[in-house]
């Protein structure tokens, strides 16, 4: 028997209102505007609002994509929400999510799978959606990543910001904007080193020494993250598309991890895709984990930029080390 089909029938991204400019950068760390954009293309990110938690910004998202599908939060019948800055530890953030769209009863979790989370989840999803249990299931992707930067640290403050996105994959192809053709997921867990938070959890429990040492907030090797993405990112992108006998030049669209675009130049030039293909918010948005490609895709849809039967590609790294790719077909 074929597996069902699953479709994308909403999508949905938030970003804080709050901007960080380079600028505002160059009084808080030795750092310049120039050092920044030639090393990463960004030049502004969003911050979110002291009071506002990664839960927030999921519901948000959340509901934007549910206005999207025009569904309403009683629909769904499973949440996934994707971080690596949960609410807390417990609960599960999806949980403080379900109760703030005022819906009960569903089945909510959190997945971590660093920046590739958002199509980690996709295929997780899809597996559930063809298990036959659930009809609509609310994927969220959400970091408060400006709350685990080490701000004394130029090395890695300059890189990150806030945000969400969130898409409802359905087996009901009516209203769908897209159909999800194939996800291909990878994880390379000797490289974890590279990329890490390491205080907080039962490895290093919060301490006087722990927050003396910075260990809560994000570590990073950038140079070993930047060759570990292209390597790996490629690798996905260029089995997926052996596994649906495709050329890259079939991709009308890639969805790239907003991190560095640098790495998307790397990828471009390996593929030989050009560049315009490539979704890139990073320059006013920096890399917010997870919801990055998610946000990307949401404003690439609302800008119009998706035509019928143009196969769109994710291709995301991080913390893991993971990497993962989702093949699209819109529909709409
Ligand atoms: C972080 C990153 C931009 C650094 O760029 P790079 O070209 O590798 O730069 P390097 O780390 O080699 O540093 C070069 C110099 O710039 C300095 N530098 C680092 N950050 C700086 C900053 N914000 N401003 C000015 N100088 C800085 C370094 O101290 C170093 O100086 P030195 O040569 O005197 O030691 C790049 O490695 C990167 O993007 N890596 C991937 C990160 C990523 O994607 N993370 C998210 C994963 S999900």
């Amino acid at each position: 028997m074929n597996p069902k089909k699953v479709f994308i029938r909403g999508i949905g991204s938030y970003l804080p209102e709050r901007v960080l400019t380079n600028r505002d950068l160059e009084a808080m760390v030795d750092t310049s505007d120039e050092w920044i954009v030639s090393r990463t293309g960004i030049r502004e990110r969003r911050i979110a609002a002291d009071d506002e938690f990664t839960s927030d910004m999921a519901t948000q998202s959340a509901r934007r994509a549910l206005e999207d599908a025009k569904m309403s939060p009683q629909e769904i019948d499973c949440i996934l929400l994707c971080s690596v800055t949960f609410d807390m530890a417990f609960p599960a953030t999806a949980c403080i999510v379900q109760k703030n769209l005022g819906i009960s009863s569903c089945p909510c979790m959190d997945i971590e799978a660093g920046c590739s989370a958002l199509v980690y989840s996709m295929e997780v999803a899809a597996g559930l959606l063809q298990l036959g249990h659930y009809k609509n299931i609310l994927v969220v992707a959400s970091d408060k990543l400006t709350s685990i930067t080490d701000w004394q640290d130029r090395s890695t403050c300059v890189l990150f910001g806030d945000g969400s996105s969130a898409m409802v994959l359905s087996t009901e192809a009516s209203r769908a904007q897209a159909e999800l053709v194939d996800t291909l997921l990878r994880a390379e867990g000797k490289d974890g080193e590279i990329l890490m938070q390491p205080g907080g959890g039962s490895r290093h429990p919060a301490s006087v020494e722990t927050v003396q040492n910075r260990l809560h907030y994000l570590k990073m090797n950038g140079r070993e993250v930047f060759k570990g993405a292209v390597r790996g990112t490629g690798a996905v992108l260029k089995d997926i598309l052996a596994r649906n006998r495709l050329e890259s030049a079939a991709l009308q669209h890639i969805i790239p991890h907003q991190a560095n675009q640098r790495i998307i130049d790397a990828v471009a030039e390996t593929f030989a895709i050009p560049l315009d293909k490539f979704v890139v918010i990073l320059h006013r948005t920096g890399n917010m984990s997870a919801g990055s490609a998610g946000i990307a895709f949401d404003e690439a849809y609302r800008e119009g930029r998706f035509a019928e039967n143009d196969l769109i590609a994710f291709a995301t790294f991080g913390a893991g080390m993971t990497y993962a790719t989702a093949l699209l077909r819109w529909l709409a």
